[in-house]
């Protein structure tokens, strides 16, 4: 059966002494926690002391993209290999701010979702509608060619591994979450989806994420839910201390 999985996601936040001291406060936190994956997408500067700051507890790294070569001339970019190197577990792909700002396509992020699992890094695959596809009453289209995107030429069991991330896009970083009712909607249409690219038993094992202002009052109610597998959180993953209450909110 699927993992419940409550990853922070950074974005371009904190320094490397600061996200050290973080982590270090977070793994306290939660030190006793057992029964739910506790990941941490921090920026490349901070990765390689970040997986020492967390090394013997409960927290896990993860990057917040990669390139989907192994090594050569690409400018400014990190690549799979350099990241299960240092022990990088995780790697965030497709999210909306890359989509927008950086031009990043479905088959961009499938190629990516593809050199993860090939050097043993779990993507997190984040799929997910704007206002506009939504009142256009298309969420749901989007979300499908946004999975079957990341998905493509993917086996069964190498989409067992993939963690998926819904994230309606105006919930991002806006602080109006889904309600819980309208993300387990989504959550319980892209389970259905998988199961019809692959089968039910492959669709369960499949982790799949809520992200969209999910804060410290919201993520119990939300990961409550029969479908929503644990949350991908912004803003409120940057403090040690909320982080934690939202993490228990998995329990
Ligand atoms: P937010 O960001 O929690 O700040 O809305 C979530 C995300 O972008 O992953």
């Amino acid at each position: 059966m699927r993992r419940k999985i409550v990853a922070g996601n950074w974005k371009m936040n904190k320094t490397n002494a600061e996200a050290v001291e973080t982590l270090k406060k977070l793994a306290a936190n939660i030190a006793d926690i057992k029964g739910v994956s506790v990941v941490i997408g921090a920026p490349f500067t901070t990765l390689s002391d970040a997986v020492k700051a967390v090394e013997g507890t409960n927290v896990e790294i993860a990057a917040q993209n990669c390139n989907p070569k192994d090594s050569g001339a690409y400018t400014g970019e990190i690549s799979p290999v350099m990241l299960k190197a240092i022990g990088v577990n995780y790697v965030i792909l497709g999210h909306s701010e890359r989509r927008e700002y950086y031009g990043e396509t479905n088959e961009f992020v499938n190629e990516k979702v593809k050199a993860c699992l090939a050097h043993g890094l779990t993507p997190i695959l984040c799929v997910g509608e704007k206002l506009e596809d939504r009142e256009a009453g298309n969420t749901e289209a989007v979300v499908e060619d946004h999975t079957r995107g990341g998905f493509a030429g993917l086996t069964k069991e190498e989409a067992a591994k993939v963690v998926v991330a819904y994230e309606p896009v105006w919930a991002i970083g806006t602080g109006k979450t889904a309600t819980p009712e309208q993300a387990q909607e989504v959550h319980a249409f892209i389970r259905k989806l998988l199961t019809s690219m692959y089968d039910a038993e492959t669709a369960a094992e499949i982790t799949v994420q809520y992200g969209g202002s999910m804060n410290a009052a919201n993520a119990a109610e939300l990961m409550a839910k029969e479908d929503i597998d644990g949350g991908l959180v912004g803003g409120a993953s940057l403090d040690a201390d909320t982080f934690a209450i939202v993490v228990k909110g998995a329990l």
